[in-house]
């Protein structure tokens, strides 16, 4: 399915990728997470269009350490990470805006090496905002934007010719709950991959809990924000009636875990109903919604992580503190 967004100056075509495995629809998702405790909601319903723009608001946050830590590692060796992979096509996974992966287009064109790039994500607003900016300002750059939930499969992404690099960035793969889950994953991204392709990941570290603990308590509010923002999200697409001043966001640092586990926290007894599911939901005060993870991860973890879905280390990158890892891998 191709949609066509005309503008003045340019014509983005979002091409919509059908699952190869099946995904639950989002009334089915949401009845079977939220209606018994312990009640969950997957990440991927925080990113409408305003939640899409609260997360780039916290990326700039001065708490949220991990984009600007990739960002400069992403800056230093880019062309380093061009030169070794010579992509024909650029594949992302939950690209979002795109902001740091500029710095691979950088590198692209210093080094003349032109190339396709396929951005895949939920959130059809931010694709078709990021490539009507990215082809203003990299006329070269061919632009395929890919409309999908990359937990439908990786089977129908475009293969071209030559070879490919995945790029997954911002530690999207901590938050994809159980670290069985995790490394499900990167299987499937590694059976999605020719014998040329390599991934680049970005990955955040295991440290000081209060680090971690004020990345996703900001001190603007904007990570609380985001994450109310998904009980608009609820009330929209299911017709619920959440009232967003009545719960409260939570990040605390799960030791035994090493995780970062969000929460929405009701402030008093409530009722809520979601038409669309025909259910209530009742909350004691102090009753939570598990709303997202983000595992952390030690060097170590990372490489057994890539190697036992049978990658090979080809760069390990990381910034003098030890907070964020960006690593290349082969097949
Ligand atoms: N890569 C960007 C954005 C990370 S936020 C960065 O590093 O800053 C996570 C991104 O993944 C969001 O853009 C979100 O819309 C997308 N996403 C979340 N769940 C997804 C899913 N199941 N399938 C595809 N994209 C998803
Ligand atoms: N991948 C990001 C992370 O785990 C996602 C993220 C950052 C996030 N801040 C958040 C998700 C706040 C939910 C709420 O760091």
């Amino acid at each position: 399915m191709q949609t066509n967004y005309g503008t003045q100056q340019t014509d983005i075509a979002c091409t919509t990728i059908m699952p190869t495995q099946i995904i639950p629809d989002m009334v089915d998702d949401v009845r079977a997470s939220l209606l018994q405790p312990p009640r969950s909601l997957s990440p991927k319903y925080f990113y409408d269009e305003r939640g899409s723009e609260l997360f780039e608001q916290i990326c700039s946050t001065p708490e949220y350490y991990p984009t600007r830590t990739e960002h400069h590692l992403l800056s230093k060796h880019a062309v380093a990470i061009i030169k070794q992979t010579n992509p024909d096509q650029i594949l992302e996974l939950g690209s979002g805006y795109s902001t740091k992966t500029r710095r691979l287009f950088d590198a692209c064109q210093e080094t003349a090496q032109h190339c396709i790039y396929a951005p895949l994500d939920v959130c059809e607003e931010a694709l078709i905002d990021a490539a009507q900016k990215l082809a203003e300002e990299y006329k070269w750059l061919k632009l395929k934007p890919l409309l999908g939930d990359y937990h439908g499969g990786l089977g129908n992404l475009p293969v071209t010719q030559g070879a490919h690099l995945f790029v997954f960035l911002g530690s999207t793969i901590g938050n994809f709950g159980q670290t069985t889950h995790a490394r499900d994953f990167i299987k499937e991204v590694y059976n999605a991959m020719g014998s040329r392709d390599h991934l680049l990941i970005g990955v955040d570290r295991v440290k000081k809990d209060h680090i971690l603990e004020a990345a996703y308590n900001d001190a603007q509010g904007v990570t609380a924000a985001f994450n109310l923002n998904v009980l608009h999200v609820l009330n929209r697409a299911l017709n619920a009636n959440f009232n967003a001043d009545e719960f409260t966001h939570s990040a605390i640092f799960n030791a035994d875990k090493e995780r970062i586990e969000m929460r929405l926290t009701a402030d008093s007894e409530q009722k809520i109903h979601i038409d669309d599911l025909g259910a209530s939901i009742h909350f004691d005060k102090g009753d939570d919604i598990l709303t997202e993870v983000s595992q952390k991860y030690t060097y170590s973890g990372i490489e057994k992580m890539l190697t036992a879905a049978g990658f090979s280390i080809t760069n390990h990158y990381e910034d003098e503190n030890a907070y964020f890892s960006l690593v290349l891998a082969s097949k």
